[in-house]
């Protein structure tokens, strides 16, 4: 068995402990601006019935820290345990369970902005004098300070995308453009030619792909998540693949062929859904009068046919259905993306370097997606186009644990209460995704009905 442990991160990033505070506070301005673009009322909205009003994430990643490193690697005192309890936990319920609270329920925003400045003033206290030599010293069965750290930085690094597409949601009128506009895209960028765009597929020949993270403790550097590890080898028989996205384009195709509208494309789930939901088309997408508009994040423009189109699995799945096809696997996705003619695998799609800009939009960089043929020196080795950034990709795969998995003890219902069945494997990445996390092993999941994420798909030949 041969396992590729290539991490070109692992040589550039050196985790100091100035390093990871520098990271941390990063991540913390940025969702410092996110919640600025809020109305002050819109505190008390709920954007997504499936999810907790805004006012629950404001307290929620400080808590989150909190609750994570105080008592574990820092000698913190609890000064506001109802806080404590309140923000700990997201929910992820299924249909029959929406969340009923009132505004009422939850306290005033100058309160929980009160506990927030307090829980980093005691952190940032306790951090700044925690001993840099023992950064990478086992505190717990499976856990370093800088574990810990890495685990803070990254639930806040993925809260700012789910909170970017909570907000996609709210009204236009609850939400305050940055005066800083977007920059246009310069034409170095990307390509932006849609006149050489074909959709058409790949043939990956036969061969074996590596999943997960191997296992280390305590190696900062290579961190993963626990449903990263066990690493493992899978044999993936030949297959092809789309080389790009599906488009808006070409989900309109679906959309006007009616397939909202014919049970045959749908299992009963997803028919019911959006049955019982009025669901006739992507919850990005508009119609207005005989034209559909896209729902950007601060207005509304007409539906750009060649950037990739964000649905739910449902969606996806129903559209492959029609098309004749099916959505890859987690395994062929890998090979698809990270797989050698030679036989190697790459870090990322396009090599060994790391996420820049002239790979894709990613990182915080833009809001807006690119046409799925951008960004030529991204491709893979087998030569799939836009595999990270530009939108997670569903999968086929329900989400499991690999061989060898252990929860977390220090977060034991990270994952593991997801295994239930009822959620799908997202590769890849969106716009609102932070580098870090666009490593080989990182694996995201949701339900199949949820269609808020910034999420699209490409087929495999069935
Ligand atoms: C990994 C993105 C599915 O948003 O539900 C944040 C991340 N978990 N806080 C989610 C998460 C707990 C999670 N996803
Ligand atoms: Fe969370």
């Amino acid at each position: 068995m041969q396992i590729s442990t290539v991490r070109p991160e692992a040589q550039e990033h050196v985790q100091t402990k100035e390093n990871l505070l520098g990271r941390m506070a990063d991540a913390r301005g940025l969702t410092d601006d996110l919640f600025r673009l809020l109305h002050p009322e819109a505190f008390y909205d709920r954007p997504i019935s499936e999810r907790h009003r805004l006012i629950f994430y404001l307290g929620h990643l400080e808590a989150f820290d909190w609750n994570l490193l105080r008592g574990r690697v820092l000698d913190a005192a609890a000064f506001h345990p109802e806080y404590d309890q309140l923000f700990a936990f997201g929910i992820d319920p299924l249909e029959d369970g929406l969340p009923a609270d009132l505004p009422g329920d939850w306290p005033s925003v100058a309160d929980v902005q009160k506990y927030v400045r307090e829980v980093r003033c005691s952190l940032d206290e306790h951090l700044g004098k925690f001993d840099p030599s023992a950064l990478d010293l086992p505190y717990g069965p499976d856990y370093s300070a800088s574990t810990l750290l890495n685990v803070a930085i990254e639930h806040r690094l993925m809260h700012l995308e789910t909170l970017a597409y909570l907000l996609h949601q709210l009204p236009y009128d609850r939400k305050l453009e940055p005066r800083r506009l977007t920059p246009a895209p310069s034409s170095d960028e990307h390509v932006d030619d849609s006149l050489h765009y074909r959709p058409g597929s790949i043939r990956i020949p036969e061969g074996q792909v590596t999943l997960g993270l191997p296992q280390h403790m305590p190696e900062a550097s290579d961190f993963g998540w626990d449903n990263e590890f066990e690493a493992h080898r899978v044999s993936v028989p030949a297959f092809e693949i789309d080389e790009y996205k599906v488009s808006n384009g070409e989900y309109l195709d679906f959309v006007n062929a009616g397939g909202y509208q014919n049970q045959n494309y749908w299992d009963e789930s997803g028919w019911n859904w959006i049955l019982n939901h009025g669901i006739r088309n992507p919850v990005f997408w508009k119609q207005v009068g005989n034209k559909w508009h896209y729902r950007g994040m601060f207005r509304e423009f007409p539906l750009p046919l060649y950037w990739p189109v964000y649905v739910s699995h449902a969606e996806a799945s129903a559209f492959a259905r029609w098309a004749g096809k099916s959505l890859p696997g987690e395994a062929q996705w890998n090979r698809a993306a990270y797989g050698r003619a030679d036989g190697g695998e790459n870090s990322y799609p396009w090599g060994e370097q790391l996420p820049a800009k002239k790979f894709g939009y990613f990182d915080f960089s833009r809001r807006a997606p690119a046409p799925v043929n951008a960004f030529p020196t991204a491709r893979s080795a087998f030569g799939l186009a836009g595999l990270l950034a530009n939108g997670w990709e569903w999968t086929s795969t329900p989400f499991a644990p690999f061989q060898g998995f252990k929860a977390f003890s220090f977060y034991p219902g990270y994952s593991a209460n997801f295994f239930d069945g009822k959620h799908y494997v997202l590769k890849g990445g969106s716009t609102r995704t932070a580098a870090c996390m666009l490593r080989r092993s990182f694996r995201n999941w949701f339900q199949p009905h949820y269609q808020y994420v910034y999420a699209g798909f490409r087929c495999v030949n069935s």
